[in-house]
């Protein structure tokens, strides 16, 4: 607890003296979301990046988070506490194999999940998240759509839309893990509670779903109902903002594997010597920034 007030004393001056804001996404570990100037899923930090003024924007979740940040506020610096915080998901798509598909495919427009590096989003004709995904989808021109990388939120957006989807058969391994054995086990366990869900389950277990949602929207969710007891299914380091929100309910998480260990590689160590060093700072090659900044300024503009 001493070396922790030290290191949130240090990180204050550090900010300070670098003009910086940090941005946590809620999967981050506590330690890291208590320090934050503003918490978020996917969308909202990819908003408050592109909104800032700050001159250092301290990002706080996966690589590719980091990226999109850097690539919305090109003349920020941009730092992570951890290089190696990478998303699995991201890194299940190829440039070469979305080509393939787009020659394959040459009238859809190629819609990515904000999960994915910046040369993806550079062959991209829209960004989406979890939060604007069937939004994104509905708002493009024409009837087919190419889909990358989560098969499952691609799923979940196919029972939502129109649109013909050509879905590519990546996940989320965190999420990916919850099963609907899990949920049924919890579900005899907590009659009263409610199952909320995030799209990158399983169809299966995104189908017993109360509430469908990302994890801004689920956290809102939470907080209005009037239901006193969830299931969680949706990464652990939501639970900080659930019960920050909601302080007299209670919130059993679906599995004990819902943790994504990739987000928990920062550390309020890590992240205090990020800002003493400036170091690992993002880098994205312009003619690739400017390519997929299209794509994600495109989203921000979709109602
Ligand atoms: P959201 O932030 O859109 O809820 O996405 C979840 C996720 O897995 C981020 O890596
Ligand atoms: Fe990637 Fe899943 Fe971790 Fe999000 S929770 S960063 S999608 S592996």
């Amino acid at each position: 607890a001493e070396q922790n007030r030290e290191l949130r004393e240090r990180l204050l001056q550090l900010k300070k003296e670098r003009n910086a804001i940090i941005l946590a996404h809620y999967y981050q570990r506590d330690e890291i979301q208590e320090v934050a100037d503003f918490r978020g899923d996917s969308f909202l930090l990819a908003q408050k990046a592109a909104q800032t003024d700050a001159d250092v924007i301290v990002f706080c979740g996966v690589h590719f988070m980091g990226e999109s940040a850097k690539i919305l506020a090109p003349n920020k610096t941009v730092i992570i506490p951890d290089e190696r915080a990478g998303c699995p998901m991201a890194d299940m798509v190829s440039v070469d194999g979305l080509r393939k598909l787009k020659a394959q495919h040459p009238n859809a427009k190629v819609v990515t999940y904000i999960n994915s590096s910046a040369e993806i989003k550079a062959e991209t004709d829209i960004c989406c998240t979890s939060a604007n995904a069937v939004k994104v989808v509905n708002s493009v021109e024409g009837d087919e759509v190419i889909w990358v990388p989560d098969k499952n939120l691609g799923h979940y957006v196919q029972q939502n839309t129109d649109k013909k989807m050509i879905i590519w058969e990546g996940y989320c391994n965190t999420h990916d893990m919850l099963t609907v054995k899990d949920v049924e086990e919890m579900k005899a366990k907590y009659p009263n509670a409610q199952f909320v869900v995030h799209p990158e389950c399983r169809p299966e277990v995104v189908e017993l779903g109360d509430f469908v949602g990302s994890t801004t929207a689920i956290i809102k969710y939470c907080k209005e109902s009037d239901c006193q007891e969830f299931i969680v299914g949706t990464e652990d380091g939501t639970g900080y903002q659930l019960r920050l929100d909601s302080p007299g309910k209670t919130f059993h998480f679906a599995s004990k594997y819902l943790v994504c260990p990739n987000m928990k590689v920062n550390n309020l160590k890590k992240l205090v010597k990020c800002l003493e060093t400036m170091q690992p700072q993002i880098y994205v090659p312009p003619h690739v920034a400017d390519q997929a900044r299209l794509s994600l300024e495109r989203m921000l503009l979709v109602k």
